[in-house]
This record gives structure tokens, sequence and C-alpha cells, in this order.
């Protein structure tokens, strides 16, 4: 018997507008480790399966065609974590970057790392240097990934070099457009979309500034369980919100 698809308990996936496409889309990937612990699983297998995730929603961005996707893979905060977590992630880190760079590449993906580098292993680094000059002229989707990334760290590192530039004679004003072009995102538009999975309800020094006018999404899925379906699904509420900016729209 032809099984028939109207008795398939799954939903269709809900039609895009490709005319308001967000062009960035940015992630907290949270609840790793409260996925492991109802598996009665260590923590770090949490992080592994977050891997898989990853993996599904940059293919997702790449078919919907979103020109920018950044996720939180390490914020300045976590290195307060237990050190045998710390060096879990960090070598994981290094490990995903080396195995998953070539095929990424193979797909037009550019690979950007966006925080404070000088801080990681010399290793870190160096697969860093190779990711991101592989895959430097790639013109898909790209994909940022914040390591050692907290927005407040960010923030100072700008005004530092603001400062040194006006004390130098090359800047005489401070606008908005000067702070963004000083943070480590500068030339990355603002995300239209921040998505934090599992629940919680904060944004835990991400992306502060560039935040300003971004739609959040808190959604309740733990990170290793979200991926194409509830991608798509942000998107089309996404789609449905009025966006002001301050202002009023005409209806
Ligand atoms: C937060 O979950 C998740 C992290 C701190 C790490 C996320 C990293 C990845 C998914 C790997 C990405 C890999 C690359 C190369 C970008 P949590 O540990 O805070 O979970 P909990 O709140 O349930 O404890």
């Amino acid at each position: 018997m032809v099984k028939s698809r109207f008795l398939s308990s799954k939903k269709a996936e809900p039609a895009l507008n490709p005319d308001t496409l967000p062009q960035h889309i940015a992630i907290i990937m949270d609840g790793n480790g409260r996925w492991a612990k109802k598996r009665l699983l260590p923590r770090n297998m949490g992080h592994k399966a977050g891997v898989e995730s990853l993996r599904e929603t940059i293919q997702a961005c790449s078919d919907l065609g979103i020109k920018h996707l950044s996720v939180w893979a390490f914020g300045t905060e976590n290195w307060k974590r237990p050190e045998s977590e710390v060096d879990f992630l960090m070598k994981m880190l290094g490990e995903v970057l080396a195995r998953e760079t070539p095929g990424m590449h193979e797909k037009n993906v550019r690979i950007k790392i966006i925080g404070y580098k000088a801080a990681l292993a010399p290793e870190l680094q160096n697969q860093i240097q190779i990711s991101e000059t592989l895959t430097a002229h790639n013109t898909g989707l790209h994909f940022n990934i914040m390591i050692n990334y907290g927005s407040r760290l960010e923030i100072i590192h700008a005004v530092q070099s603001i400062v040194d530039e006006a004390k130098a004679g090359r800047l005489s004003d401070v606008t908005e457009s000067v702070i963004s072009d000083h943070l480590y995102t500068a030339g990355i538009p603002d995300p239209e979309i921040l998505i934090r999975t599992s629940g919680e309800v904060r944004l835990s020094n991400y992306m502060l500034w560039q935040c300003a006018y971004t739609e959040l999404f808190f959604v309740p899925a733990l990170w290793p369980d979200f991926g194409r379906k509830e991608l798509v699904d942000v998107i089309s509420q996404y789609q449905k919100r009025d966006r002001r900016f301050g202002g009023l729209n005409d209806d």
C-alpha cells in the first residue's frame, strides 16, 4: 500500500517569501549540557551533538539563500567553566574547523572567526588562519563563528581604537557608523534575527550593539534538537512581524 502523505504527522514546511528573507541570522546555541543530562550522558556529548545541528543549520541557510550566519561557540565568560570542559570545547572547535573547512569551501562558504583571538591557543589560532585564508574569497554563505567573544569586550576594544585614532588626529567625530566600523563585526550587516535556543530569555553579552533593532526569538528546543524545521519556522514568524524601527508603518 502506498503511504498517503496526508496520513503523515509531519507538517509541510511553511513557504517563505523570497523578498523578505533576512540577510543575517545570529544564533546563541544554548542547551547542549541539558540535552546530554536528559540522556544521562556527559555534557561534552551534548556539545558533540550540537555540531550536527550546526551542520544542518549551515546547509539550511545556504539552501535558503541567507547571506550571513553568526553563531556563538565560546563566550568570554565561558572560561569560568570547569577546565576539562573548556579544554574539550577548545579542542573540539579546532578539530571541527579542520574537519569541516574543506567541505564548506566546496560549498562556497566563507568562514570568519569573530572574537578576541589573541587569547586562544596557538594551534587554534593557526587553524583559524587556515580556514579563513582558504575560504576568504568564497561568495556563498558568510559563516561567522564567535570564539572568545563578548559584546562588552568588543565595545571596549572598539572604544580603545577610536580613542587611539582620535589622538593620532585621524578621527574628529564619533557617529553610529564609526562605532560599528570599529567592532569585530565591521562590514557585516546587523542581524535581522537573533535566535536563542533552550528557552533562556536573555542576551548574555551577545552582540548588544548589533542587536539594537533585531527581532528576538527564544525557542524552547535545546540546541542539539534544532534544525532546518525550527529555523524555517523562525524565519516564517519573522516575516509576519511588523518592524517599525521606532517609527510608524503606513497602515
Ligand atoms: C551552550 O550550551 C553551548 C556552547 C557553550 C558551545 C556551543 C558549541 C558548539 C555547538 C560547537 C560549534 C562548533 C564550531 C566549529 C562552530 P551549554 O553548555 O551552555 O548548555 P546548558 O545551558 O544546557 O548547560
